[in-house]
């Protein structure tokens, strides 16, 4: 019987000192399982008397009945051990400020493009596109530039390999072919994208840049209205107090031509004029060329440089870095 009495409060006490689970299992095993001492005892009752029997059937009962119910009682304390300190390891605090992911943003030439179309949309144009691998009937016969012009080679065209007359548009002033080529008059219309010419990379000068090709079309269009729309256009880009000037220059598609002057005002009383793009009166002969009868109808057009409004509007002094994707420049704008 004392046996009895030392095995259950080793065994209890082992039940306290289970600090898991899987400790407590191990106990149960030790005391109550297969080849336990319980085991033992209970096969040596076959040889004992029946009181004998009886007497050491109710001890062994009792002391499984104490094991089970310290067991269970250890049992619920483990358990919400465990999911105490589950819980704690996965405590959230709702205080912690979030991480912050910095917003991505449009590429400093998209949102200019995207501001640039935008004024000229509010005056009634629309966009119009043309692709980049472009005829040469696009991008040179239509417009006025003849096979011998010297302008195919002052434009450095790139050519397309294993295609007859195939170019990388050194403009985009072909859209404006395509337009009037499948379009009648009124034609009101804004042409961005992608062009190229083989220049060498410096400070002012990528083989691949982008342009705005605008272009009105009607009766009695006259340079006063190219004037007034390009000065609006100037001033919505780069501000209310600016002026425009025009200088006479030379396109083979426009007669008279000019290339358009912004003013600026620095600091220090500083100020002067910067080019910001090329225009003029549609040539005849290339509404004629186009299928659109030039003795009614008149047009001018401009070009502008995606690149260049940027560089101007924002004071960014090199070209290269408009295309290296370098993110703190870019997070700038
Ligand atoms: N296509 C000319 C260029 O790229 C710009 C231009 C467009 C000039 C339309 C006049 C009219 O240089």
């Amino acid at each position: 019987m004392s046996d009895l009495e030392a095995l259950q409060h080793e065994a209890l006490t082992a039940v306290d000192a289970a600090d898991s689970l899987d400790e407590l299992d191990r106990v149960r095993v030790r005391f109550t399982g297969k080849r336990s001492q319980l085991a033992v005892l209970q096969k040596g009752m076959r040889e004992l008397s029946p009181e004998e029997r009886r007497a050491r059937g109710q001890a062994l009962n009792a002391f499984r009945d104490a094991f089970q119910a310290a067991y269970d009682t250890r049992y619920q304390q483990l358990q919400a051990e465990a999911l105490r300190s589950r819980l704690e390891a996965e405590r959230l605090d709702l205080t912690l400020p979030p991480r912050r992911l910095p917003p991505g943003r449009p590429h400093l030439l998209t949102q200019v493009e995207q501001e640039m179309l935008e004024v000229f949309i509010g005056m009634g144009y629309r966009v119009a596109e043309g692709p980049e691998a472009e005829a040469g009937s696009y991008n040179f016969d239509l417009l006025n530039i003849e096979p011998d012009h010297p302008a195919r080679q002052e434009m450095d065209t790139i050519y397309v390999d294993g295609f007859d007359d195939v170019v990388l548009r050194t403009h985009t002033s072909p859209v404006q072919a395509r337009v009037m080529t499948t379009s009648p008059p009124p034609i009101a219309v804004v042409c961005p994208g992608w062009t190229f010419r083989a220049d060498a990379v410096d400070a002012t000068h990528s083989p691949v840049f982008s342009q705005v090709e605008g272009l009105y079309v009607d009766e009695q269009v006259t340079m006063a209205d190219l004037r007034g729309t390009l000065l609006a256009f100037a001033r919505a880009m780069f501000g209310h107090d600016r002026d425009i000037r025009l200088r006479p220059s030379f396109f083979p598609f426009t007669e008279p031509s000019a290339e358009v002057d912004v003013s600026f005002h620095g600091p220090g009383g500083n100020h002067g004029w910067l080019e910001i793009l090329g225009a003029g009166m549609v040539d005849p002969n290339v509404l004629d060329a186009c299928g659109i009868d030039p003795e009614r109808y008149s047009g001018f057009a401009f070009g502008i440089g995606i690149e260049r409004v940027a560089m101007l509007r924002h004071d960014v002094g090199d070209i290269r870095e408009l295309f290296e994707a370098d993110a703190r420049f870019l997070a700038r704008f």
